[in-house]
């Protein structure tokens, strides 16, 4: 286990949803299904590209060609077909979409989730989800009971990592974002929360590099459990 800083205990914990509570990668199998050899393939160029383009629409024209979540996942999904020679077909993208939105949860989330609760801690999601999209996320993987918060940056119209959708978790929390950890798995979101304030866990599952930019999260651990660590218990 890592060495701790002494920092005060947090009041809460906000995840990020998409590849931290979710996996996203689920719905590889699927994809290998549909197009065999290439589902792995596929599946890391459309997140890769659902992430570019909630970029793309936040610092374009201050936000004038804003599309919500589930949108720019599916304007994804099209794009990294058509890059990988792949017919997505009517039905196989009806397929594809109705899994991304049933995706399945690490199995590790409802205990640690469950652990938070139990030590009096505030919980919730902070996401480029929109509010229908992690309703159905959260409804499916039976979260419902054990997150205070669900934040959407849709009511905002600007994604992560704009700071005015960091912003979001402290109003919901109603405390600083030194008092809340938020925890990702994805290591930019880790990043730019860590810049914003936040005390951050970057959940690095896979055991992949950090980003380079000068700025560690303040904490790291290989999976979601690792944020009991962060409280006595
Ligand atoms: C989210 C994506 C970015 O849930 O993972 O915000």
């Amino acid at each position: 286990m890592e060495n701790l800083p002494l920092l005060p205990l947090p009041k809460a914990v906000l995840f990020d949803a998409y590849g931290t509570l979710f996996d996203v990668y689920s719905v590889g199998s699927l994809a290998e299904q549909l197009f065999p050899g290439k589902g792995q393939a596929l599946g890391v160029m459309w997140r890769d590209k659902q992430i570019d383009y909630t970029r793309l629409v936040t610092t374009s024209n201050d936000g004038a060609h804003y599309q919500p979540f589930w949108d720019l996942t599916r304007a994804a999904l099209r794009y990294a077909c058509k890059r990988l020679g792949l017919n997505l077909t009517t039905a196989r993208e009806g397929q594809l979409m109705n899994q991304y939105r049933h995706l399945s949860a690490f199995p590790e989330v409802r205990e640690v989730l469950r652990a938070l609760k139990d030590l009096g801690l505030a919980t919730g999601i902070l996401s480029n989800g929109d509010p229908a999209m992690l309703e159905v996320a959260v409804k499916s993987a039976g979260l419902e009971d054990l997150l205070d918060h669900v934040i959407s940056t849709h009511v905002i119209r600007k994604y992560k990592t704009h700071p005015q959708a960091y912003a979001l978790g402290e109003q919901a929390c109603g405390c600083s974002a030194s008092q809340i950890v938020f925890v990702s798995s994805n290591s930019w979101d880790a990043l730019a929360a860590t810049w914003y304030g936040y005390r951050t866990l970057w959940v690095n599952r896979s055991g992949l590099p950090f980003e380079e930019l000068g700025t560690q999260p303040t904490h790291t651990g290989a999976s979601l459990r690792h944020v009991l660590d962060l409280f006595p218990h």
